[in-house]
């Protein structure tokens, strides 16, 4: 796998005129990497996500996976969401399977897929549960369990924890790593939160404020273990800090 883009841009079209969101975005990620982008709210993460996912089309630049143009949604790029996006009126097994229903996938296969990925993300009791007697990290699971059951080259996730309590932030981040370990896809995930960031990636793409554009590439050297002691390597507060500054870095001026 292969993703990369290519000297994206795009604006919105909105009351007070033209709007710059992201500025020439050439960001790429391989097979199996865990990359992560960092930004403030507003410069444009969960815009460059969409982009990617072919949700939304750039105002100029392009995005290949695999050497193929993406020009809409394609089973090969799975997005798991900022915000809960469980359909409420469905089982969590429903939830996980509506993707593959809609690719056409027979229903023998599709159950068999759902009953596979529940058992990855740990939820096969909760199989028949609705999203309203689970938990919020249980939800992203499902979330997530939806997302990988088209077997997708690479996920794509948009701040996938924002909106938990930080102890259950801390039990999702080790299970994502441990999962990421055991299927061996390739994850593009944004972020705002640094720590999250150095925590779970290899690579680090930090982002200006709007217009979005790539400040810099941090490539982090940590142990490819990632425990909680990972955190206490001298290193860890070291790449923190750096990234903090960088983003405390005001952006050149910029005409949109
Ligand atoms: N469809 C749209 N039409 C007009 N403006 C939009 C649209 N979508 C996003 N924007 C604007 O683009 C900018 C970037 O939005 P985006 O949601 O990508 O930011 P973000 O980095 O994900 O922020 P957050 O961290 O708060 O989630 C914002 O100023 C937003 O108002
Ligand atoms: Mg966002």
């Amino acid at each position: 796998m292969h993703l990369e883009t290519f000297n994206l841009y795009k604006h919105f079209t909105t009351r007070q005129g033209q709007l710059l969101v992201l500025k020439d975005i050439n960001l790429h990620v391989e097979t199996g990497q865990f990359v992560c982008a960092v930004g403030a709210s507003g410069s444009g993460k969960t815009t460059l996500l969409r982009l990617i996912a072919g949700l939304e089309m750039p105002t100029s630049g392009k995005i290949m996976v695999d050497g193929k143009p993406v020009l809409g949604p394609g089973a090969e790029r799975g997005m798991v969401f900022q915000s809960y996006t469980l359909y409420p009126w469905m089982s969590v097994a429903k939830n996980v399977g509506f993707g593959l229903k809609l690719q056409g996938v027979a229903k023998s296969l599709r159950s068999q897929r759902v009953a596979e990925y529940l058992d990855v993300v740990g939820l096969s009791q909760f199989a028949n549960a609705y999203p309203r007697e689970l938990s919020g990290g249980m939800k992203q699971r499902v979330a997530i369990a939806r997302a990988l059951a088209s077997q997708p080259k690479i996920l794509l996730m948009d701040e996938p924890f924002g909106a938990l309590d930080v102890q259950t932030k801390a039990t999702m981040q080790e299970f994502l790593l441990d999962l990421w370990r055991r299927t061996g896809t390739s994850i593009l995930m944004i972020t705002h939160d640094v720590e999250e960031a150095v925590f779970l990636s290899q690579r680090i793409y930090v982002l200006t404020a709007r217009p979005g554009s790539i400040q810099q590439e941090v490539q982090l050297n940590l142990p490819p273990e990632r425990t909680y002691t990972t955190r206490r390597q001298p290193n860890f507060q070291h790449y923190q800090d750096e990234i903090m500054d960088l983003l405390r870095t005001k952006p050149s001026p910029d005409i949109a």
